[in-house]
């Protein structure tokens, strides 16, 4: 007897146990996450460029549902825009490793797409906790040379601060670049990133010479800043 009712207890206490926002968010079809997250913005899914008046379309889906082809066009334009960065930097370039953070399970990707069905940029986030805070970490945010400086990045951003925005608890949008990457600092700086409290910090050595770090970890906080009582 007590032992069913212990059994009971145990059940009734699964049953309440809330499951957190972000897990949730990861347990989402790319349909529902559409839905809940991004909906909110209107017209996401299309960006006309304002010189050329060209129409391109977003695509909104999990990393395992990437096709061989834009997987491949994804990683090349990595190549294209930040390889030089990677092979300058203590990090590397390695494209098996690449690939396979490429292919993390709870990533997903926006591609931007033209008329042609050709990847032209895109950007991958996924929601998940940095140093016990939930957040959405933007893994990559890179266009073909002809689309930068035409407003689609911040357009791209804005896509995932509105998903930050929705998943409830989420604290801030972080990223990482590398301190190489001017261009890529001022783009953020103006989008309202500033340095994390995590990001790695200048080291001493023994002989005083000091060593930068080759990468900043950027954030921005959502506006609720993560607020939600049932999680703060
Ligand atoms: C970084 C990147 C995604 C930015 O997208 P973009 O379309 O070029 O940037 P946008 O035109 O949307 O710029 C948004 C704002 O940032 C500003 N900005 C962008 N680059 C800037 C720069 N180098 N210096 C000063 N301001 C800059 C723009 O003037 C604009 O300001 P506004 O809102 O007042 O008009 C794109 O340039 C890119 O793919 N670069 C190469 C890959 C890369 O570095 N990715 C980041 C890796 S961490």
């Amino acid at each position: 007897m007590a032992e069913e009712q212990s059994q009971e207890v145990v059940s009734k206490r699964k049953q309440t146990q809330k499951i957190h926002p972000i897990a949730i968010a990861n347990g989402k079809t790319d349909e529902e996450f559409i839905r809940d997250y991004l909906q909110p913005s209107q017209d996401w899914a299309t960006w006309t460029h304002p010189p050329t008046q060209k129409p391109y379309s977003l695509e909104f889906l999990s990393s395992h549902e990437l096709s061989k082809d834009d997987f491949r066009s994804c990683f090349d334009i990595i190549e294209l825009t930040s390889g030089a960065d990677y092979r300058n930097s203590s990090v590397g370039w390695h494209p098996s490793m690449k690939k396979k953070e490429m292919r993390s399970p709870d990533l997903r990707y926006i591609l931007v797409k033209d008329n042609q069905s050709t990847v032209k940029g895109f950007t991958s986030l996924m929601p998940t906790f940095e140093n016990h805070e939930p957040v959405l970490y933007c893994y990559e945010v890179h266009l073909v040379p002809e689309l930068q400086g035409s407003g689609l990045g911040k357009h791209l951003m804005a896509q995932l601060i509105t998903i930050a925005e929705n998943i409830p608890s989420t604290k801030k949008v972080m990223l990482t670049c590398f301190t190489s990457n001017a261009s890529g600092l001022k783009f953020y700086e103006k989008l309202g990133f500033t340095k994390d409290a995590f990001s790695p910090r200048d080291r001493t050595l023994r002989g005083g010479k000091v060593v930068k770090p080759d990468y900043v970890i950027l954030s921005r906080e959502t506006a609720h800043g993560g607020v939600d009582g049932e999680w703060n």
